[in-house]
């Protein structure tokens, strides 16, 4: 989504608002621009492309000023142009705000504003807002009362910051249904969307809630509610990322760092607690009835919970995806819901969340991001402890969910009486091999997944396939391929292709199989019969597997051998794997790896 940033400080801030907004750029990257207030006004600077481009076309570090705030778009309302860009400005350009989130009213209040002669200049939601206050202001409303009763009008969801000229010692800021933190330094004090807006200088922050707004100084900050005015206090937070875990450390992309570091963070997954583990299974076993839920790659994370739920549990726990889960589940009293994000973000995962609250269902989420609102939002939270994920495309932090949603299903298997304590020893002793054999993969089997992506990158289109925990893989890596390359690939059970797709198979269409380890007989021997299928249609068949006497079969036009693993952790190594085959698909068609277009991190909006 987009990210915010702010500064209010004693010393120039232009170089440290510049660097946060650049450190926000994966929320979001269409176009950007900053707000500083000097003896003029808001001296605003926007325009299109990404951060370093803008900042060197617009002259940012020559802006200079002890307060300022800062955007990185991801659009929603207007396309992308310049215009569009935030900060936004009112009539006579004496505020500037920026804002992340949708206005759903914006067409009614625009409406209004222009009746009472708001010349307007962009296509956006946004441009409510400056014009709203500055309504307000004409009525002899104080700055913050004018600011206060402008987001008592506005609908949707919206993290807002303002600056203006008659108050320049001071940011406002708001929140309602998008994030927003403040972090707090020596005589300067920040603003961000998430931590990784001011981390590298500080430490120290409080997380904003719903119907809240803030007044933030060099010296200090105060919260309010937005209903009433009300004082809140709140508790000041550590945050126990470090700078430096947002860094690239050598690597040419973060995708590839962030590959490289599911070692660590699968141990980091291996080392929660026990009990946390134990409180999710309780609330699968114990409710009613029980979900899981997210979106997108968290959707698939999910799926594999509901695959090992069922295999090590005996438990059949569907597993919904959030944006289309009020729709078709109303989950409500003596029910659980488990959603997973790494975000803590997600509009859609959020909005099943509050619902499932409303209706008295109890609620979890494993969530990555510290402080987010849907870690507070639930009624339990394991953080997964994955440190930050930069690249929009996310790899660690689904692979960790993962190891959770199996550990999950393991102390579910003990509860359900389906494990004894020696099988779940037997388990996590299988689970605890897989950083080693996800590093021993990676350093030694690079060369090969890119020299595969080198000879295949050039087609255009593919059919992902797996059946039973192969299935959520081959969907996660297929969606990867799609987001990071740009290739049609469709992902599918391996079993539903007979029932129509296979119509489309030619010579030019490429399978991708993921093919289970041969100790699984019955799973191993019917992804061999989709295999044959589609080879007696003339497809092409190229296989992620582990079979070495199937390496030499003739139905194989490419393949990527794995190393031996245990069944029950071979899909994840599967996945690396594909995620590695992903990644070097893009770089060899000279993708934007980091940034892939049109996409954004964390997706705040419906
Ligand atoms: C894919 C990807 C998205 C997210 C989805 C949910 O690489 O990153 O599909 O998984 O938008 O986001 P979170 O996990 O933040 O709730």
């Amino acid at each position: 989504m987009c990210g915010i940033s702010g500064i209010i400080s004693s010393n120039t801030i232009t170089k440290k608002l510049l660097n946060s907004i650049q450190n926000l750029e994966y929320r979001g990257y269409d176009s950007c621009g900053m707000a500083i207030i000097n003896s003029h006004g808001p001296v605003i600077r926007k325009n299109i492309g990404h951060v370093a481009d803008v900042a060197e076309k617009e002259l940012f570090l020559s802006m200079d000023g002890y307060v300022g705030i800062a955007h990185t778009r991801w659009a929603t309302h207007g396309g992308v142009t310049p215009a569009n860009a935030h900060p936004h400005a009112n009539c006579d350009g004496s505020i500037a705000v920026v804002h992340n989130g949708i206005i759903s009213n914006y067409l009614d209040l625009k409406q209004t504003l222009i009746k009472k002669r708001h010349h307007f200049i962009s296509e956006t939601d946004s441009e409510v807002i400056p014009h709203l206050i500055e309504e307000y202001r004409k009525g002899g409303m104080p700055l913050e009362s004018a600011f206060s009763a402008a987001l008592k009008e506005l609908e949707g969801s919206f993290a807002v910051a303002m600056v203006a000229y008659e108050e320049p010692g001071r940011i406002f800021c708001a929140k309602h249904e998008s994030p927003l933190i403040i972090g707090l330094g020596n005589n300067e004090n920040y603003l961000g969307s998430d931590f990784n807006a001011f981390i590298e200088y500080t430490k120290d922050a409080v997380v904003m809630d719903d119907g809240e707004y803030a007044i933030i100084s060099n010296e200090g900050y105060a919260i309010k509610r937005i209903g009433d005015g009300s004082p809140v206090l709140k508790k000041v937070m550590q945050i126990e990322w470090d700078a430096e875990m947002s860094k690239k450390g050598g690597f040419p992309h973060y995708m590839l760092k962030e590959i490289y570091e599911q070692p660590e963070t699968v141990n980091k997954a291996l080392a929660i607690s026990q009990e946390a583990i134990i409180s999710l299974a309780r609330g699968l076993v114990d409710s009613r009835r029980a979900f899981l839920t997210g979106v997108g790659t968290t959707f698939y994370a999910a799926q594999i919970g509901q695959y090992y739920l069922a295999s090590e549990a005996g438990l059949s726990i569907p597993a919904i995806s959030s944006d289309e889960f009020l729709e078709s589940t109303p989950a409500g009293e003596g029910d659980f819901v488990l959603a997973v994000s790494q975000s803590g973000e997600t509009y859609d995962t959020l909005r099943v969340l509050r619902e499932a609250k409303n209706r008295k269902a109890k609620t979890a989420a494993i969530v990555n991001v510290i402080g987010s609102t849907m870690a507070r939002l639930v009624d339990t939270t394991v953080m997964q402890g994955s440190g930050p994920e930069i690249c929009v495309i996310s790899t660690k932090a689904a692979l960790a969910q993962m190891v959770i949603l199996i550990r999950t299903a393991i102390e579910a298997g003990i509860i359900t009486g389906k494990l004894t304590p020696a099988d779940r020893k037997a388990k996590l002793k299988q689970l605890e091999t897989l950083p080693g054999l996800i590093s021993d993969f990676l350093n030694e089997h690079s060369a090969f997944v890119h020299n595969l992506a080198k000879r295949q990158a050039h087609h255009h289109n593919w059919l992902y396939l797996g059946r039973g925990k192969y299935y959520p893989i081959a969907l996660e890596a297929a969606l990867k391929v799609k987001e990071v390359a740009y290739l049609h690939t469709e992902g599918m059970p391996a079993g539903f292709l007979k029932h129509g797709t296979i119509a489309l198979i030619d010579e030019k269409l490429k399978c991708l199989v993921f093919v289970p380890t041969e100790k699984e007989h019955e799973l191993y021997k019917m992804t061999m019969s989709s295999i044959e299928e589609i080879k007696a249609r003339g497809g092409s068949v190229v296989a992620i597997h582990s079979s070495r006497a199937f390496a030499k079969s003739p139905l194989l036009d490419d393949q990527l051998l794995l190393p031996s693993a245990p069944p029950l952790v071979m899909p994840l190594v599967a996945l690396v794997a594909s995620q590695l085959l992903s990644y070097f698909f893009a770089t060899t068609l000279g993708r934007n790896v980091d940034k892939p277009r049109a996409l954004a991190k964390s997706v705040t909006v419906a």
